[in-house]
């Protein structure tokens, strides 16, 4: 047995519960709803936000607003918990986004390379504004000089899976955030 499709069945210690991102996700639907205009274009990054713009969307229907949304695939980790550093856009938005208001919505912010580079592509191609909204953010890694607008929580340096967050593409299905026994 390979060493990744052993990790997939070790247990993993809850960080964030089910209940605790549910209301996060509300509060912050709410927060943005309080200082985005109504025209707003999310682009969500796939395929670790898959799961927090799902909840987040909904929220903001509870909040008032009516987005539209769009998906961009990029890529920065080969495998495991490595990041490349170089990062690669696998699928862009499809989307009219010129003059657009949009929030770029993705997993963790950690170095910044993938929402730097996500951001600098929304802007190339004529978005009028992009703001960012990320469920955790690990600011002790960072490697650029930027930072989200809007952050569901502040997460130490480890590597952490589950609601969308995925290790070799294993665990995205949990409905809490932890960390895998012995990562
Ligand atoms: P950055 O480019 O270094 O900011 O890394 C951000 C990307 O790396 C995110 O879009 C995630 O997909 C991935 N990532 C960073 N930390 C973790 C983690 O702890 N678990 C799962 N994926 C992570
Ligand atoms: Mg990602």
């Amino acid at each position: 047995m390979s060493q990744i499709s052993d990790i997939k069945n070790r247990s993993v210690e809850v960080l964030f519960s089910s209940s605790e991102i549910h209301a996060r996700v509300n509060a912050l639907a709410q927060e943005i709803a309080a200082q985005m205009g109504e025209d707003l274009l999310i682009a969500a990054v796939l395929k670790g936000s898959f799961v927090f713009a799902a909840d987040l969307i909904r929220a903001m229907h509870q909040a008032g607003m009516k987005p539209q949304i769009d998906f961009i695939t990029l890529s920065s980790y080969k495998s495991g918990t490595e990041s490349s550093g170089t990062v690669e856009l696998k699928r862009d938005i499809s989307d009219e986004i010129e003059g657009r208001q949009v929030l770029l919505v993705d997993d963790i912010l950690e170095s910044g390379r993938t929402i730097a580079f996500g951001k600098r592509a929304l802007l190339e191609r004529g978005a009028a504004d992009v703001k960012l909204c990320v469920l955790l953010d690990k600011p002790g890694k960072r490697k650029t000089d930027i930072d989200a607008e809007f952050v569901g929580f502040q997460c130490d340096d480890k590597f952490v899976v589950g609601y969308g967050l995925d290790y070799a593409h294993y665990f995205r299905e949990l409905p809490y955030i932890g960390v895998v026994e012995g990562t």
